[in-house]
């Protein structure tokens, strides 16, 4: 394939990802999440075209991502509960899981032919106004080869996809920094991927506990297998302190050769988390360790540990 061009963040950029999108093509977009790898999600073939991108697994169904409530509901079938759910947050990093219309006009790729579709409202204005130039569905995964660690910037987009995809839209790093929340609303509500919405919100918002759904033996979102977001370098968790050969990295009073948030704050360490994690990699090398220090299981400390223990996963 050709380079991948990069855009730049104004409108020029935003009609050429557009006109690409529509053409069939792959480009690279940031949300406030993660950058992630959109294509037409009614054309058959720019979606499998994002599974080769990737090398992503068949059976690991894709996020559609739209402008608004109003195309989200031509979409998915929303009742009172996900309509409440929507317009408390979206936009923003959420996904809402819902069972898929009958005249939605997906590509039966995009579900891995479940009967339910993830659909998300992202905020970054970037996201925004691609998706409204685009006029259709725009499915899009993380902009990283399959079980690699998720991109914030456009240069871990070119780090892993260079030449596979038509372009990337650079638009800065990631202000949330991990993937947005799933919320399974085709049966009773459960939390599918802790993300950057904090399920305490959700559970407030429902007026409810969540179930959690997110069983790396049975996945209920299909991509939550337990080795994924794998730096070269082997990770350990829960470090005080670092053994020999490893590279720390610091939360709060953990001191350590990087660190999340020094000050301890949960919002930063997110924006960070997966930036560092490829910074550290680097350090360490192919061979080398990396320890992160405990991270609160609270807010988006949740979303954070539960990339970490897939990051430390045996693979
Ligand atoms: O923040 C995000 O959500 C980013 C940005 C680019 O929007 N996207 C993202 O996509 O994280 P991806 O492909 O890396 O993760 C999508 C997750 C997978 O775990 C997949 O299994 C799950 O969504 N998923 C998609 N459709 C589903 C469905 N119908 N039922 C359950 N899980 C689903
Ligand atoms: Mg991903």
């Amino acid at each position: 394939m050709d380079r991948t061009e990069i855009l730049a963040a104004d409108d020029s950029g935003v009609a050429r990802a557009a006109d690409l999108i529509r053409a069939g093509r792959l480009v690279a977009f940031p949300t406030e999440t993660v950058y992630g790898l959109g294509g037409d999600a009614t054309d058959d073939r720019a979606v499998a075209g994002i599974f080769a991108a990737k090398g992503r697994p068949q059976f690991n169904p894709l996020i559609v991502h739209v402008p608004d409530l109003a195309a989200a509901e031509r979409v998915g079938v929303f009742d009172d509960r996900a309509r409440n759910v929507a317009l408390a947050f979206w936009p923003g990093p959420l996904t809402l899981v819902l069972p898929m219309r009958g005249d939605a006009g997906i590509s039966p790729l995009v579900t891995a032919g479940l009967g339910s579709v993830a659909i998300r409202v992202p905020a970054h204005p970037l996201a925004r106004a691609l998706l409204r130039a685009v006029g259709r569905p725009v499915a899009a995964p993380s902009a990283n080869p399959s079980g690699r660690v998720s991109p914030t910037r456009a240069d871990h987009v070119i780090d892993g996809l260079e030449g596979r995809i038509a372009a990337v839209m650079d638009g800065g790093a990631c202000a949330v920094g991990v993937e947005s929340t799933i919320l399974g609303l085709d049966g009773p509500p459960a939390l599918l991927r802790p993300g950057g919405i904090p399920a305490e919100a959700l559970e407030a918002a429902l007026g409810h506990p969540l179930a959690s759904g997110g069983d790396a033996a049975r996945p209920s979102a299909p991509g939550q297998l337990a080795s994924h977001y794998a730096p070269g370098a082997a990770v350990r968790l829960g470090a005080h302190g670092a053994e020999t050969g490893e590279i720390l990295i610091g939360f709060g009073p953990v001191k350590g050769d990087l660190s999340l948030s020094q000050s301890g704050d949960l919002v930063e360490a997110a924006a960070a988390l997966f930036h560092i994690l490829r910074q550290a990699d680097l350090l360490a090398g192919p061979t080398g360790r990396i320890a992160f220090a405990p991270i609160p299981e609270q807010g988006l400390g949740r979303a954070i540990n539960d990339r970490l223990r897939r990051a430390a996963a045996p693979r």
